[in-house]
């Protein structure tokens, strides 16, 4: 197993870049079980856990991949199967993505429940909800998803989500674009994700309207052919590394990032006293002498995003003042505060409102990730605590940061990985 191993108190300076988003990288890799056949060419995928978990489940339908650096070759000629077993799935519930798609391609799909996260239960009734408006009987049995369309094709439908979802909405576009006739999405997730996604699938022949609007129309087609894409950048990377500046006082750039993806998160940071600097491709932050306390409330794109809610709170420990901050996406993701608390920290929790009380001196010692973002927190309030930080059970940051400790590294930051076992 592995741990990062940071010794805090350094200042960070220069440029680093932007890997490929996870978030929109999976939703394209489910998507090429839609094409006809002929290899699909991604671009810019990470080289990240969660991306190998789905390449795996993706070979284990037939799907032949081959990678050369940040580009897979993804050809679906020889798919054999339309099951996602539990193994797989368990390990990543992202996995749900392929449940629309093989229900579109194949007619039928049965794929195991995702089951639970560390932050609380993640339902998929939105998911099934979408697929019998589509016209496919859907039952759970033995912890599967089994969906079988009625008749030959799935239907277009109207599907009206009572909240926001981002899978929910991949998965209803996966499924309605070779359906017959017209399907409408009302409050669909206009997440960078999802409107990438539909630039990848009417660049395979889908006809999708009313891209980044909460109003979708999609007109079935007969097929979608292979092509080539390029992913978009991660905005949530870019805003870790963003966030480790300012938590160490430092001047940074992230390059390859498109700011207008990230106008929530800069000018909160702008609130805490930073100074943001953009063009088209890049994004620069100059840190003030003392940070300001910003409260934030996690809601759904283009507000603050819940991926970024841990690592503000690590931002706020240093901030002049008291910041509540609430994450009305998941009302249980504060699995890093105790964590933080280890640290030095004083936060509070009530319901899904944190209160932060800054400043706090923190200072280094051995904290546990317990999920993605968790872990990244804990790496930011780790480049500030005075003395060393051991963050363990990395793998949950690996799932989502692409060689997070080189890239804070080239940064100026003293961080390296080691192996370590960890007392039975
Ligand atoms: C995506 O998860 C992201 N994951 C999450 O990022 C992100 O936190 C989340 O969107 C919100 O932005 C990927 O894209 C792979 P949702 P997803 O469906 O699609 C409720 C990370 O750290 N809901 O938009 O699963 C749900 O409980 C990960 O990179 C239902 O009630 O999220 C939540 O409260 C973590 N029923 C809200 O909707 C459903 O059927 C939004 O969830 C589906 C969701």
């Amino acid at each position: 197993m592995d741990k990062l191993v940071i010794q805090g108190g350094h200042r960070l300076s220069g440029a680093v870049q932007a890997s490929g988003s996870k978030n929109s990288a999976l939703p394209l890799m489910a998507a090429t079980l839609l094409s006809n056949g002929g290899a699909v060419t991604l671009h810019r995928i990470p080289d990240l856990k969660d991306i190998r978990t789905f390449r795996k489940l993706l070979e284990y339908l037939g799907v032949e991949i081959s990678d050369q650096a940040n580009t897979l070759s993804i050809s679906t000629s020889n798919i054999r199967c339309a099951h996602a077993p539990y193994e797989l799935v368990k390990q990543m519930r992202a996995s749900i993505y392929v449940l629309g798609p093989l229900l579109a391609r194949f007619g039928h799909a049965s794929v195991s429940l995702p089951g639970g996260c560390a932050f609380g239960p993640r339902p998929i009734d939105l998911h099934l909800m979408t697929m019998e408006k589509l016209g496919a009987s859907v039952s759970i049995e033995k912890g599967f998803i089994e969906a079988q369309v009625r008749g030959k094709r799935l239907k277009g439908a109207q599907i009206d989500f009572p909240i926001s979802s981002v899978g929910a909405t991949g998965n209803a576009l996966m499924a309605s674009v070779l359906a017959e006739g017209i399907t409408t999405i009302n409050n669909a997730a206009v997440e960078p994700e999802i409107v990438t996604l539909c630039r990848f699938l009417n660049a395979m022949g889908a006809d999708i309207r009313g891209i980044g609007t909460p109003s979708l129309e999609i007109e079935g087609v007969q097929q979608l052919n292979a092509t080539e894409f390029t992913n978009i950048f991660d905005r949530i990377e870019a805003a870790t590394l963003l966030t480790a500046g300012a938590i160490t006082g430092s001047s940074i750039t992230v390059t390859d990032a498109d700011p207008s993806q990230l106008t929530s998160v800069l000018g909160k940071l702008e609130q805490t006293g930073c100074r943001v600097i953009t063009d088209t491709r890049s994004i620069t932050l100059q840190s003030p002498d003392v940070l300001s306390r910003t409260d934030v409330i996690a809601n759904p794109y283009p507000l603050f995003p819940t991926d970024m809610q841990a690592q503000w709170i690590a931002l706020m420990t240093q901030a002049q003042g008291v910041s509540h901050i609430i994450d009305k996406v998941y009302h249980e993701r504060f699995n890093h505060i105790p964590e933080l608390n280890r640290l030095g920290a004083h936060i509070e929790i009530k319901d899904n409102e944190a209160t932060v009380y800054g400043p706090e001196k923190l200072t280094g010692t051995k904290v546990m990730s317990t999920d993605l973002r968790a872990s990244a927190c804990l790496v930011l309030a780790g480049l500030v605590a005075e003395g060393v930080t051991e963050v363990l059970r990395i793998y949950h940051l690996d799932r989502g940061y692409e060689h997070i400790e080189k890239k804070l590294s080239s940064l100026g930051a003293i961080v390296k990985r080691e192996s370590y076992q960890e007392f039975i």
